[in-house]
């Protein structure tokens, strides 16, 4: 069952490097929570560092078995699990959040959580996926260094309880990942648009030979970034091809 059994490690390098031990080791289970308090080594996407005080925020990595996915709909996945961040930040501030392709979470221009999805596709079978997720609560200063952070606290001006916030985030998480499972993947993917910063609004991006000018009008089946240039032309980039300007 998801999030049915939590690993709570006090400290450790980063818990997407502890899950993805347990599923070598052979002791990996689909819906287990490693969390930790701290994590000397956290990890972001694209080799960036995730830092986050100890003791303030969540730090945590489910480990799943979405057997129903072909590797070809990996994307799915990732757009079901920001819905339930957004879910739950919707739920605990009744402000606007929106989800940056692929999948960092924000709150107007700053950043309020992170999501390293690594996943072991074996011949043409999805075995595991670890989903790693970094969502700011409770810390207020994030300067020098990642200024463009936020968290909950920031924004409403109240404290936090971890294991509480844990255990509801774990809730919508698992509400999103059940409505991919049961084949409404077109329900999320709308969603996923609703909610996308800066859809449709005239945007500027570094591409390899220079800077493009245009528009996101889409996510394609294989969760690449649609844009439109300023002339016209449709373009399609996978996640280390096209950086936001903005
Ligand atoms: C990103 O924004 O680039 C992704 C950040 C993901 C951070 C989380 S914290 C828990 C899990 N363990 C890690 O080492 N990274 C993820």
């Amino acid at each position: 069952m998801f999030g049915s059994r939590i690993i709570e490690l006090e400290i450790v390098e980063s818990t997407n490097n502890y899950a993805l031990q347990l599923i070598s080791a052979g002791k990996a289970e689909h819906g287990l929570v490693v969390s930790a308090d701290n994590q000397w080594g956290g990890r972001g996407r694209t080799y960036k560092k995730w830092d986050s005080l100890p003791n303030q925020n969540l730090t945590f990595s489910v480990i799943l078995s979405p057997l129903f996915l072909s590797p070809s709909d990996q994307f799915k996945l990732s757009q079901a699990i920001s819905l339930g961040i957004l879910d739950f930040l919707q739920k605990k501030a009744s402000e606007k959040f929106s989800v940056k392709w692929p999948n960092d979470i924000f709150h107007g221009d700053k950043k309020i959580s992170g999501i390293l999805i690594e996943n072991l596709i074996f011949g043409n079978k999805f075995e595991y996926s670890v989903i790693g997720i970094g969502i700011n609560l409770n810390q207020t200063e994030f300067c020098p260094g990642i200024c463009d952070a936020i968290s909950l606290k920031i924004i409403t001006g109240k404290d936090f309880d971890r294991k509480q916030a844990l255990s509801e985030l774990l809730s919508y998480l698992k509400a999103r990942y059940d409505e991919l499972a049961e084949g409404n993947s077109q329900k999320i993917h709308a969603e996923y648009l609703q909610r996308l910063y800066l859809f449709e609004e005239p945007t500027e991006f570094q591409i390899s030979d220079g800077i493009l000018k245009g528009r996101i009008i889409g996510i394609d089946e294989y969760g690449r970034l649609v844009v439109e240039g300023e002339d016209g032309a449709t373009q399609r980039f996978i996640m280390d091809e096209i950086k936001y300007l903005h």
